[in-house]
This record gives C-alpha cells, sequence and structure tokens, in this order.
C-alpha cells in the first residue's frame, strides 16, 4: 500500500512536469527564464534556488520598470562569485542560526557554519540562510508552469548541512492584477527539524534608471505594525531581547512613513546592522493579533514607495515578522541587468551601489529554535504528521497612489 502510494505521488509528480514541457507556449526563454503574466505585471523565475530574475511594472510615465536585481541568464547565477542570494528561497532555516546549534527534544544538533568567519573558526561563528549549500543555492524541479503562476519544488535529503530529516517543499508564484503572490509550503517526512523561508529579493523601484540617485535612499519605509525588533548582538545575532523602536528612532517605521535616508540623519545608524555597519539589516515584528488572518484583514504589513518612478509596493503577509537589509555591502561590484539603469551616463555606471536595494524578507522571528522563551517552537519545529510550514504574501503594486511627504 505505502510502496504503491509513493509510485502515484511519484507518477503525478512526473505527469505534471512533463505536461508543462509539453506544451510549446510554456518553456524557458533562450537566457532559462520562466516568464509568468498577469495585469499589468510580468515576472520571470528560474528553478536555481526558485529565484525570481525580474519583475516588470510601469512606472508613473508608462515606462516598463525591472524593480529587483537579478541577472541576465539562468546560467549566470551559478557562476557568480558572490552569490548575494538574489531573489532566492532562503532555506531551510532563514537568517542566522546562533553558533550553528539548536537542540530538540534534548539532542543537540550542529549543522554548518557560513558566517562571521574568525581565525578560529575559519567556516563562520554561526549558520545563515540553510549553510554553504543552502536552498537558493540548489537547482528545483518545475513542477507546473502556466501563464501566471509557476510552482517549484524541492526535495531537501536528512542530514543536508546537518539538518535532521528530508524536507519536501512547494513554492508557488503567481501574478494577478499588478499582484505578485507567493506561496511556500514545507512538509517534514522523516524527523523533526527547524524550517522557516522566505524569498530574498532585492528591490530598487525606480529599477536603477533614477537620473538622481541610485539609491533607494529616497524610498519611503512604512511598517505600520511594527513598534518593537528582534535586538541582536555585534554579529546580528538574536540576543533574546525584543527591543522598543521609539518613536523617531532610527528604527521607527511604524509611526510614520519615512524616507530610508532620514534614518541616516543622526548617529544611532551608526552599528545599527551589526559591528562596524551602517544601515539596516533588522528583524521588524509584525504586531497584529496571532495567527494573522491576512486575507481578511487587509492590512498591509510593509510598504514601500519612491517618489522618482510613482511605484509602490505593499507586501500583506501570514508571518509576525519583517527583515529589512538596505544592501550596506553593496559596493559596485554587481552589474545591473540588461533593462536597468541608465546608458551613457558617467555618474551613474550600470552597478549596484551601496544602498543601492533593499532585500525585503516575510518571515517568523528570527533564531526563535534557540529561544524557547518566546513561545514560538511550535512555528520552528516541523514534525511529520503535524502540521506543515506555510507561508503565504501578496505583494501589490500601484502608480501614485500615496504621496507621501518628506
Ligand atoms: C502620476 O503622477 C504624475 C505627476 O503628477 C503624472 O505625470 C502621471 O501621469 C501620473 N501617472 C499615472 C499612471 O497616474
Ligand atoms: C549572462 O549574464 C551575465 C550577467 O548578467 C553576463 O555577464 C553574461 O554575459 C551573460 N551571458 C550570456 C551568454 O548572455
Ligand atoms: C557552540 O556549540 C558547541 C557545540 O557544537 C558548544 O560546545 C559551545 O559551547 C557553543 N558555544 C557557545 C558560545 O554557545
Ligand atoms: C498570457 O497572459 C497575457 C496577459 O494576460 C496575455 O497577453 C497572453 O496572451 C497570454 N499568453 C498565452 C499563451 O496564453
Ligand atoms: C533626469 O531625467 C529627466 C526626465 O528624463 C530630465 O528631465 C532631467 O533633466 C534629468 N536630470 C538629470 C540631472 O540628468
Ligand atoms: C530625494 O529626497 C529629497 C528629500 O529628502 C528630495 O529633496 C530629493 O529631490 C529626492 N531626490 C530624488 C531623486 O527623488
Ligand atoms: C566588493 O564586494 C565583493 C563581494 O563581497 C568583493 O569580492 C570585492 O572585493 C569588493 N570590492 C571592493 C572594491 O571592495
Amino acid at each position: 500500500m505505502r510502496a504503491n502510494l509513493f509510485t502515484l505521488t511519484a507518477c503525478l509528480l512526473a505527469g505534471t512536469a512533463s505536461a508543462a514541457s509539453e506544451k510549446s507556449a510554456f518553456k524557458p526563454d533562450k537566457d532559462g527564464k520562466y516568464w509568468i503574466y498577469g495585469e499589468g505585471i510580468s515576472a520571470a523565475f528560474i528553478p536555481y534556488g526558485a529565484s525570481i530574475t525580474d519583475l516588470l511594472v510601469k512606472d508613473q510615465y508608462g515606462i516598463d520598470r525591472d524593480v529587483v536585481m537579478g541577472f541576465d541568464n539562468a546560467t549566470y547565477y551559478e557562476v557568480d562569485k558572490q552569490h548575494a542570494h538574489l531573489g532566492g528561497i532562503v532555506g531551510r532555516y532563514a537568517n542566522r542560526i546562533k553558533n550553528s546549534t539548536f537542540e530538540i527534544d534534548g539532542v543537540e544538533y550542529k549543522v554548518k557554519a557560513n558566517d562571521n568567519p574568525t581565525p578560529e573558526y575559519p567556516e563562520g561563528l554561526d549558520t545563515l540562510h540553510g549553510g554553504p549549500d543552502g536552498w537558493d543555492w540548489r537547482t528545483f524541479s518545475v513542477v507546473s508552469y502556466t501563464n501566471n503562476s509557476i510552482t517549484f519544488s524541492l526535495v531537501d535529503p536528512d542530514g543536508k548541512e546537518g539538518f535532521p530529516g528530508e524536507v519536501v517543499s512547494y513554492v508557488t508564484y503567481t501574478l494577478g492584477k499588478m499582484t505578485w503572490d507567493f506561496k511556500i509550503v514545507a512538509i517534514a517526512t522523516t524527523k523533526k527539524t527547524p524550517i522557516m523561508l522566505s524569498n530574498h529579493g532585492y528591490w530598487n523601484l525606480d529599477g536603477f534608471a533614477n537620473n538622481e540617485t541610485q539609491s533607494v535612499l529616497n524610498h519611503t519605509f512604512y511598517l505600520p505594525y511594527s513598534g518593537q525588533r528582534v535586538d541582536v548582538d555585534p554579529i546580528l545575532i538574536p540576543t533574546g531581547d525584543i527591543a522598543a523602536n521609539k518613536k523617531g528612532s532610527v528604527n521607527d517605521f511604524w509611526s510614520a512613513p519615512k524616507q530610508i535616508a532620514s534614518g541616516f540623519k543622526g548617529k544611532e545608524i551608526e552599528g545599527n546592522c551589526g559591528g562596524g555597519c551602517d544601515g539596516y539589516d533588522n528583524c521588524w515584528l509584525v504586531n497584529k493579533p496571532s495567527p494573522i488572518d491576512w486575507r481578511a484583514d487587509g492590512n498591509y504589513v510593509a510598504r514601500l514607495q519612491s517618489a522618482w518612478s510613482g511605484i509602490q509596493l505593499d507586501i500583506y503577509s501570514d508571518q509576525e515578522a519583517f527583515q529589512m537589509y538596505s544592501c550596506n555591502f553593496q559596493n559596485g561590484s554587481m552589474t545591473l541587468k540588461k533593462g536597468q539603469g541608465l546608458y551613457d551616463n558617467e555618474d551613474f555606471p550600470r552597478t549596484v551601489p551601496k544602498y543601492g536595494c533593499l532585500v525585503l524578507e516575510v518571515e517568523d522571528w528570527i533564531d526563535a529554535i534557540n529561544h524557547p522563551e518566546w513561545h514560538r517552537s511550535d512555528k520552528h519545529f516541523i514534525e511529520p504528521g503535524g502540521d506543515p510550514y506555510v507561508v503565504q504574501a501578496s505583494y501589490r503594486f500601484s502608480i501614485n497612489s500615496t504621496v507621501t511627504p518628506y
């Protein structure tokens, strides 16, 4: 019976995959990108990391802007040495795991380190985004592909990167009317294991074509439910404390929308993204009643807008935290895609400058697997026979819809 069930599942999956590849209209383009279409929006994805590579919406003048970072072709993602997790699914456990260690039912697990290397620990003091071969380095399978949606799947084997048990996951991206939605489902098939997944897209709502500034410091950001954040140490590991984002302080994006740049005016920005780092790489809490009835409540958790392009992005999600990183480590060494940026403008080379982008990640409280006192363990440890891990988000675009005074 059991063997039959597995065979049946395998056939179903294989059937869907070959059905998708047989439809001649639905094939990747010559650059290996899988395009999907909605009303007023189109986007492309690749199996590597189940990454988003392009997202096109029209700006206030009707010009197409590609608002995510990426590369011109699928092959280059595997070649690029910087590996900035560009647009991919970060997992099996997003963000940092303290000391690359966690405990399940009295057993300690050590996973591979890949962050904050020191002479004594050359691999690193902690694990970032699932380890050196995290999910955004893996090639997913395409299990379904239509004109407006694509579904990827990954089977993460038992023991990979040191994590216990096999995890089977599905990632579905869908375009609607000026919206990009994703849904990620994962189940633990053999052992209890930590799971936290998110999309790691890099955003610039001007498509790097703003001829006065290529940075996102002029973008306006708003986190209406985020009066608190996860406090971190100088290497961005949660201390266990929850910090208040006092009104008017550097991390206050709740009391009113504000330009990213205005956070940079005082000294508070120094070290705000870790030792020696000026900028943002923080995990804000989303203080809505839990569990979040996100489809019904109708309230976005984050809003980003650019007055230059007129493009506004509202993010809705079922997740209870939100990470924002302000590209503090971009240094002009990563090139733009052909459809982005300016040509023949000596002020702006065709590369991504420091603070040229924002990473926006819907997720839960980071490193909660090492903070049982937060009482979030049930969301972070997934076990066979238990509830699946689910993350859902809707990214909704509009033009000229809000005029925010600076
Ligand atoms: C947005 O506003 C600008 C400036 O007022 C205007 O020129 C443009 O036509 C508007 N675009 C849309 C799509 O509403
Ligand atoms: C693939 O993309 C990379 C980066 O965008 C670019 O440098 C390279 O020339 C492209 N290769 C081909 C064959 O188009
Ligand atoms: C880090 O983990 C190791 C086990 O792998 C343990 O021996 C050590 O005490 C831990 N260090 C800290 C600072 O928690
Ligand atoms: C895909 O959808 C777009 C936009 O809705 C439409 O213009 C296009 O004709 C569709 N393509 C196919 C093959 O159905
Ligand atoms: C920027 O572009 C706008 C619109 O194309 C143009 O009017 C303006 O003169 C340009 N500014 C600079 C500094 O090049
Ligand atoms: C950037 O924002 C400042 C206000 O903080 C404004 O004066 C300036 O015109 C903006 N520049 C662009 C290119 O949007
Ligand atoms: C820029 O960053 C990349 C990736 O971290 C690094 O390899 C390169 O050496 C840096 N370049 C400069 C000029 O700092």
